[in-house]
């Protein structure tokens, strides 16, 4: 099999077991465990929706002011994982992080409802907040200041993830549990077996 063929085969096995966790019905199947580190090398991690899928990568969508979108401009590498509990299925994505053009982020938050909009535009995302009340004021200011259209922030971010790193788990009763892992090396990407 040629390399390149072995890269769409692994974005194809995630996007196709993303869309069969999703065909359970259930909520936030395209929730996401958005692993960062920091400058001194600590990890954190939080829960990100993924956005998209394709070959060039894994795109959400953040505050680039947040703590993870610190990070990530110290260090632009991550890792996310997703557990889909209705199928008993796992997967992790590693790679490098590019920040999208800015009309991603725009096109993103014009799909928002307004309710969301606003808290994005009235919330500096990780910073310390007074008070409950604090919020609810900026976000009524934000609502007076923007009674028709809110425009969107320029430190609303789209980020892609670009996989270097690609591993899918299925869960068996016998526990033979399969783990496929797909990687880029300099011969291009590789598929292998892992043990369970
Ligand atoms: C189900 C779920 C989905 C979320 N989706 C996003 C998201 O797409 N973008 C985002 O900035 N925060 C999202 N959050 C909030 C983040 O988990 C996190 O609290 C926030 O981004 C601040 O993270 P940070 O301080 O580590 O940067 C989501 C939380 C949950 C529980």
């Amino acid at each position: 099999m040629m390399n390149v063929n072995v890269y769409t085969e692994a974005i194809d096995a995630l996007s196709a077991t993303l869309a069969r966790a999703e065909d359970s019905g259930k909520r936030n199947m395209n929730a996401m465990t958005l692993a960062t580190v920091n400058r001194a090398g600590r990890p954190s991690t939080r829960t990100v929706l993924l956005k998209s899928l394709d070959a060039k990568g894994l795109v959400f969508f953040t505050d680039r002011r947040s703590g993870k979108g610190q990070d990530l401009e110290a260090a632009p590498y991550a890792s996310v994982s997703f557990y889909w509990e209705p199928i008993e299925a796992q997967a992790r994505v590693d790679g490098r992080v590019v920040m999208l053009a800015r009309e991603h982020a725009e096109l993103d938050f014009a799909s928002r409802p307004r309710a969301g909009q606003v808290m994005i535009l009235a919330s500096a995302q990780s910073q310390s907040l007074e008070s409950k009340a604090a919020l609810t004021n900026a976000v009524a200011s934000v609502e007076k200041s923007y009674p028709d259209e809110v425009p969107a922030p320029d430190y609303w971010t789209g980020y892609c993830l670009v996989p270097d790193f690609i591993e899918l788990w299925f869960g068996s009763r016998d526990r033979m549990h399969e783990r496929v892992a797909y990687t880029q090396s300099t011969e291009g990407w590789q598929k292998a077996l892992l043990q369970p």
